[in-house]
């Protein structure tokens, strides 16, 4: 029993050193990237753009309170938020400027004054603050 557990985490530590060693990246010219040049490559790629959805969800969460009426796939007393991208992004519009009510709502006008009571708290937060609001939203379609 021991000798089968052992020879697991060695499989599994080898496994994981060969990955990594595969695991070349190339340049926009094919070249391949030292390990310094991918590791900068992956810091400018991304934190940006996930690290303002993810500022979105903590608001959502918290202090926005939207996730008492907004589920991620499921309508509960708001629409889902899937469904929500889905619209703004067909519809190239701006979840930002809803949320500063300075838009009409899209996705269902007829639920509007439910919605319209969160402009109070909405309107409090910063630009940037409703902008991660829309990135986490907009980050949610399928
Ligand atoms: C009390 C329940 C409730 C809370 C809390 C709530 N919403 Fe809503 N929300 C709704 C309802 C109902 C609708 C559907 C009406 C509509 O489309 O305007 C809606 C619609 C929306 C829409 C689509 C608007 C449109 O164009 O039609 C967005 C975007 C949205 N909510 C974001 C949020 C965010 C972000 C928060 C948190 C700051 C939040 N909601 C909090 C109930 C709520």
């Amino acid at each position: 029993m021991k000798t089968l557990v052992k020879s697991i985490i060695l499989l599994t530590i080898t496994l994981f050193i060969t990955s990594c060693g595969d695991n070349k990246k190339e340049d926009k010219y094919g070249n391949p990237l030292t390990k310094e040049e991918t590791k900068t490559a992956n810091e400018t790629a991304k934190p940006e753009a996930t690290s303002l959805a993810e500022k979105g969800k903590e608001i959502f969460d918290g202090k926005g309170t939207c996730a008492t009426c907004h589920k991620v796939d499921t309508k509960v007393v708001g629409p889902s938020l899937q469904d929500i991208a889905k619209i703004y992004k067909e519809k190239n519009a701006s979840i930002a400027t809803f949320l500063k009510g300075d838009e009409k709502p899209i996705v269902d006008p007829s639920q509007f004054e439910v919605m319209k009571a969160n402009f109070a708290l909405t309107k409090t937060f910063t630009d940037e603050e409703r902008q991660a609001l829309e990135d986490y939203v907009l980050s949610q379609a399928k």
